[in-house]
């Protein structure tokens, strides 16, 4: 197979660069796939119905080239997709194959970052809708009180590159005060979305100073290395040649215009057809 052993790291779009960026620079050693589905991207403002079967045909994308092991760098697919994923298809067709997500390694340690015991999430609808980060954290941090505010303007504009824009600031900031408007002690905010890394100096701007602004791809990077230490079987399977390979579901010249934003290098990637099983 094409990409035998390769770990797969999935997105609706661009955003999942900015997670494989920070696990490629922890783990450099092994072979990467991504794949963002840009043409149908966003999917934040998606049912669940949707979000599950877009996400499960990538997902079916990566293990007919050779993964063992996905990673949903998308919280709206993570939110929404990753639980069922699990339950119905990997338990059913695929024991020996792992597909994991954002959420669970994020909220294990969000926790740590607060001294207030408030903490904000911005994300999509799909995931705030989803309750989530809600459910999870209260698990892990049972004192920390979660404050949500979904920002269905932000992926649209980041993945049209319209987000460095006059228009923009206006969305920026009006998520950002109604969080606030929530709650004034959210002293830690989490960017719950892999675009937002994106805007991260606007938001910024429109934050109270001291105000912790936490993004999930070192948190992601550090999780992915002490689970392939944990699940040495599934760590023998990945291939080891410091390869990474990038495919779009859309074109792939506005892809290499418009990637190198989010991963910091020169992409050159290949059409992907999720309905071609062959590898
Ligand atoms: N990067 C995705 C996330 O983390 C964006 C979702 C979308 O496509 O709307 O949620």
């Amino acid at each position: 197979m094409k990409h035998q052993g390769s770990i797969g790291v999935f997105d609706s779009g661009y955003g999942g660069l900015t997670v494989l960026k920070e696990i490629v620079k922890k783990l450099p050693q092994y072979n990467y796939v991504y794949l963002g589905d840009n043409a149908r991207a966003p999917y934040g403002n998606r049912s669940f119905d949707t979000v599950y079967q877009y996400t499960q045909e990538c997902v079916e994308w990566f293990f007919n080239h050779g993964c063992y092991l996905v990673i949903l760098a998308c919280n709206t697919a993570s939110a929404k997709a990753l639980r069922t994923i699990q339950q119905k298809f990997i338990a059913i067709q695929h024991p020996n194959k792992r597909v994991l997500g954002v959420i669970r390694p994020t909220t294990e340690i969000i926790g740590n970052y607060t001294l207030s015991n408030h903490i904000g999430i911005l994300a999509t609808n799909g995931t705030i809708s989803s309750n989530s980060y809600p459910i999870e954290i209260s698990k892990f941090f049972p004192n920390v009180i979660v404050h949500q505010q979904a920002c269905p303007m932000w992926v649209p504009l980041i993945e049209n590159n319209e987000h460095n824009s006059k228009g923009a600031d206006f969305f920026v900031k009006e998520y950002i005060n109604a969080l606030d408007k929530q709650n004034p002690n959210i002293d830690t905010i989490l960017l719950a979305c892999t675009h937002y890394p994106l805007i991260i100096n606007k938001i910024k701007e429109y934050t109270p100073i001291g105000t912790k602004i936490i993004t999930q791809g070192e948190i992601v990077a550090d999780s992915l290395m002490q689970y392939l230490h944990k699940h040495n079987e599934l760590e023998k399977l990945c291939s080891k040649d410091f390869k990474q390979h990038f495919y779009t579901t859309d074109s792939i010249v506005e892809f290499d215009k418009y990637a190198s934003l989010f991963y910091g290098e020169k992409i050159s990637s290949k059409h992907c057809n999720l309905n071609s099983s062959i590898s």
